[in-house]
């Protein structure tokens, strides 16, 4: 299956539209040599047709000697914008940056954000883009279950396979991703829908029991056996299991840093269109699977960095973990149950 190029241009035209691009704004386009040319150009062509003043952002390509992989996750921090400060006010001085290049878990990012430009990250392949194209009712579900984390002071999660993990929530935001940037300084990813936030330092505690067929990104892998984490004051202490617990292990161990052991966001996954079998069909170059991130009634977690609200932990390692069949509750109130999702706000809008 293939996005013809026309249509692609039509779905960046409806998502800008939903970010509210119109004659007033200025767009830039952020690049590398590994962008997708036809996204830049269909970026491009929509943000010129809503007549905006469009401009590309073009950064030299960047290597960092210790990482491994091409998924665009699995080396975090530092990017081709880090100490290229006259790049940074070229963006800063848009409105919106559409971001073909990654600048998720940089401290430039959280920087460009508080002067009020809004950032739309878009890498996925165009098929994936079209599959979950974003609506004004994704948005609407997320805000819903969005107030129910702002006021937890908890969020707690169980699970048949043995998860028992606590964590203590106020010390950082509650982050909405629903598909489109409509509001200053707002991030957002083209395709998302999920909800999370951090644990307060030093507070999540407890065991989480990835189980088979739970998914490990940037592995992009479907586990195919139990692994168990056990996590203290805010890092995990032990991993055990067999293989694929070892296999864990090691990755993390490479990166000779005590930081990758946080424990960074947490929340559940929102969108319906968003499938738990979509990574199984894919390359693994293909892009950064966001099914396996949002796809609806899953508890997602990850560790290490927490730059990109401000937190202190700069560290290259970011594994995101996305759990089937989980119970999770936010103080006493369930919001997802075995893996459904249970918050009456949000299920009303699906
Ligand atoms: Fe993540």
């Amino acid at each position: 299956m293939a996005v013809s190029d026309g249509e692609l241009v039509q779905m960046f035209e409806h998502v800008l539209k939903l970010s509210r691009v119109d004659e007033t704004q200025s767009v830039a386009v952020l690049k590398s040599h590994y962008s997708n040319v036809r996204t830049v150009k269909a970026a491009m062509e929509a943000a010129q047709r809503l007549k905006a003043k469009v401009y590309i952002v073009e950064l030299p390509s960047f290597n960092a000697t210790t990482a491994m992989g091409n998924d665009m996750t699995a080396f975090c921090g530092d990017t081709a914008l880090t100490g290229n400060l006259a790049a940074q006010r070229a963006l800063e001085a848009a409105d919106l940056i559409v971001d073909t290049m990654m600048l998720l878990h940089s401290p430039e990012q959280e920087q460009i954000l508080k002067t009020g430009t809004r950032i739309l990250l878009a890498v996925e392949p165009p098929e994936v883009l079209a599959r979950m194209l974003p609506t004004a009712e994704d948005k609407v579900r997320v805000a819903a279950s969005a107030k129910l984390l702002e006021k937890a002071r908890t969020m707690s999660v169980r699970s048949k396979a043995g998860s028992d993990f606590h964590a203590q929530l106020g010390q950082y935001p509650a982050v909405q991703e629903y598909g489109f940037a409509d509001e200053p300084g707002h991030w957002d990813h083209w395709p998302s829908g999920f909800l999370f936030s951090w644990p307060n330092e030093e507070t999540a505690q407890g065991t989480l029991v990835l189980d088979v067929g739970d998914i490990l990104l940037p592995f992009k892998t479907y586990s195919r056996e139990q692994i168990t984490l056990e996590i203290e004051k805010g890092f995990i202490t032990k991993i055990h299991g067999g293989f694929e617990a070892e296999y864990l292990r090691e990755y993390m161990a490479y990166f000779k840093d005590p930081e990758v052991y946080g424990i960074s966001h947490i929340g559940w996954g929102l969108q319906p269109r968003a499938q738990w079998t979509a990574m199984g069909l894919y390359d693994k170059n293909d892009g950064m699977c966001m099914d396996a991130r949002a796809f609806y009634g899953n508890f997602l977690f990850s560790t290490g960095p927490n730059t990109e609200v401000g937190g202190k932990r700069k560290t290259p390692c970011h594994m995101d973990i996305a759990l089937r069949n989980c119970d999770v509750y936010l103080d006493d109130l369930a919001v997802v149950s075995a893996g459904n999702v249970v918050a009456p706000e949000a299920s009303l809008v699906r």
